[in-house]
């Protein structure tokens, strides 16, 4: 087992990775834990809610299950309501654990409902999803989408405990994959040339989900993401780094509607924007925008947007982002692979990627 640890100003924790993880869930239940919520979805309940419930078991505790629709069009207020209901419905108090089970979906939903549910209860990441496993389960982002914007109702909440199990990426579809894959791959662009150049010399592998290949990325992308969280836990700097490519991702996401492309598949189509955009501001080598294109395409994501309403629109969705101030858009740029800086761009520079990257 490899531990990676965690040690933000809100907690810190230890991201625990192997294979067969779940048998071992227990492990992460306080001793003082009165009752254990898991959350999940049917899916992910059908696959492995029995493995889980038996291990979790052992602990002695009740167990309540709250199962929520799967998809990120139902991540909502609404559905956050309803981890509110049965929770206060079966009375349980402020030292029940949450176990979220799931992808980044249900982590989100989860994470925020333990960050808000009787003023806060503790709550442990169980990420089954590649992208959930390499980044969303580690940091403490929780959220719900709203109709004018993606993850905008949340809190910074971490977990007491992430607990991987890579023997639960052999259930996904490929698709989800390549969505995991391009989180894995933005880690390089903005922090380490050489992890780039590693997954671009096994991008096979990593598709085919060679066990030894995908631990060794999982591992990777958590060290790199527990080095920035632990440095800026909210996000007031360093941490936008691991934005990269997500400004141009979230107006994909919000501009066709959420759960069109997959959260994954629309940040690998911003990293080969942002590539192109650093080209134009930073003079990152059109070389290199290549190579970006090039490991994008290979891990099975897009490499092109798609036109929505046109370049008004576009930038009327990337407003809307986080890191936007006084109405100016910043950028998550890189002047070389392995290295990050985050900047305005001028809208001509912007339109110009936008109209070559669209179709
Ligand atoms: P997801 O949670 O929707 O999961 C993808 C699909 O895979 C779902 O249908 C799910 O039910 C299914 N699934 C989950 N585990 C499975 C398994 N082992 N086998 C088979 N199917 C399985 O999507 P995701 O890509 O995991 O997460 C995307 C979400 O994460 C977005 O909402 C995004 O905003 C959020 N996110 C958050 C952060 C953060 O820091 N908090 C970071 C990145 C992304
Ligand atoms: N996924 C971006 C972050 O956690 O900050």
């Amino acid at each position: 087992m490899h531990t990676v640890e965690v040690a933000t100003p809100g907690g810190a924790y230890p991201i625990h990775i192997a294979a067969g993880r779940l048998g071992a869930l227990a492990q992460a239940i306080p001793a003082d834990a009165t009752t254990i919520a898991l959350v999940t979805n049917p899916v992910v309940d059908a696959l492995y809610g029995e493995r889980v419930r038996a291990a979790l078991a052992t602990t002695g505790r009740r167990i309540v299950p709250v199962i929520l629709p799967d998809g990120e069009s139902h991540k909502t207020l609404d559905t956050l309501n309803r981890i509110f209901d049965v929770m206060l419905g079966e009375q349980l108090d402020r030292r029940t654990v949450i176990v979220a089970l799931g992808g980044g979906v249900i982590g989100d939903m989860a994470g925020f409902a333990a960050a808000v549910y009787l003023r806060g209860v503790r709550f442990v990441q169980v990420p089954t999803t590649l992208l959930a496993q390499v980044d969303s389960s580690v940091g403490g982002k929780t959220a719900v989408n709203h109709p004018l914007g993606k993850n905008m109702i949340g809190a910074f909440y971490q977990p007491i405990a992430v607990e991987i199990d890579t023997d639960a990426l052999n259930t996904l579809p490929d698709r989800e994959i390549s969505a995991g894959l391009a989180e894995i791959i933005k880690y390089g662009l903005i922090l380490d040339d050489a992890f780039f150049a590693w997954c671009e010399q096994n991008v096979g592998g990593l598709r085919a989900r060679e066990p030894d290949l995908i631990a060794t990325a999982i591992r990777k992308s958590c060290e790199y993401k527990a080095w920035v969280v632990s440095r800026d836990e909210r996000e007031s700097g360093l941490r936008e780094i691991l934005n990269l490519g997500h400004t141009f991702g979230h107006a994909i996401e919000a501009g066709l509607g959420y759960g069109a492309w997959l959260h994954g598949e629309a940040v690998g189509c911003g990293l080969v924007m942002a590539a192109d955009l650093s080209a134009e501001l930073l003079g990152f080598a059109p070389a290199e925008v290549v190579r970006v294109r090039t490991l994008v395409a290979a891990i099975g994501c897009p490499v092109s947007g798609p036109r929505l309403g046109g370049v008004d629109q576009w930038m009327t969705l990337m407003r809307g982002d986080k890191k936007t101030r006084d109405g100016e858009i910043t950028f998550v740029l890189m002047p070389c692979i392995g290295e990050a800086v985050r900047r305005g761009a001028p809208a001509e520079l912007v339109a110009r990627v936008i109209e070559r990257n669209t179709r």
